[in-house]
């Protein structure tokens, strides 16, 4: 099955704006635009399209999620610190119908303990963690595979 015009929404949380410069030890020397060129470069490979949406505010981030219910196919999110408290996402995320990937650049799970929760994983399909910014691509073939296993929705063609 082809998944030409079907769309996947990227969302990047809190302070992933600063990526390259932040705790580079870390997170890599990659700035985010260079996350989504990789992610946009998978997504055209995979006949998807892509839409990024970075935000420092949660709000932001459950309206973006509101917003994506019919309009986008699947969501690929980096909640960054918010992953681990914002039940907010977990709530909005448990509102969509089609496949959600959580992504880390970092293994959360082999840093500090507060960062062993996550409250997207509960609503996720999967995750995606500890592979820097090949992740982003990762994160992409995993959603193209999800999606190619799912009939198409004539509506959610934008
Ligand atoms: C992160 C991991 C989070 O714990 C952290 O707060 C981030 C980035 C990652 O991509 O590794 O901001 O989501």
């Amino acid at each position: 099955m082809t998944n030409s015009n079907r769309s996947v929404l990227l969302l990047s949380g809190p302070n992933l704006n600063l990526l390259g410069e932040r705790e580079p030890e870390i997170y890599g020397s990659q700035s985010l635009e260079d996350h989504v060129q990789a992610a946009l470069q998978q997504a055209q490979a995979c006949g998807l399209k892509l839409i990024h949406l970075q935000s420092n505010a949660e709000a932001e981030l459950v309206e973006a999620i509101q917003q994506a219910r019919g309009c986008h196919d699947a969501i690929v999110i980096n909640a960054g610190a918010l992953t681990h408290y914002a039940w907010s996402l977990h709530d909005a995320l448990a509102t969509f119908d089609g496949p959600v990937l959580e992504l880390h650049l970092s293994n959360p799970n082999a840093r500090e303990p507060w960062r062993h929760t996550s409250v997207i994983a509960p609503v996720a399909d999967g995750s995606i963690a500890g592979f820097g910014g090949y992740g982003y691509k990762l994160a992409i073939q995993a959603v193209a595979e999800l999606l190619s296993d799912t009939p198409q929705s004539d509506s959610y063609d934008t």
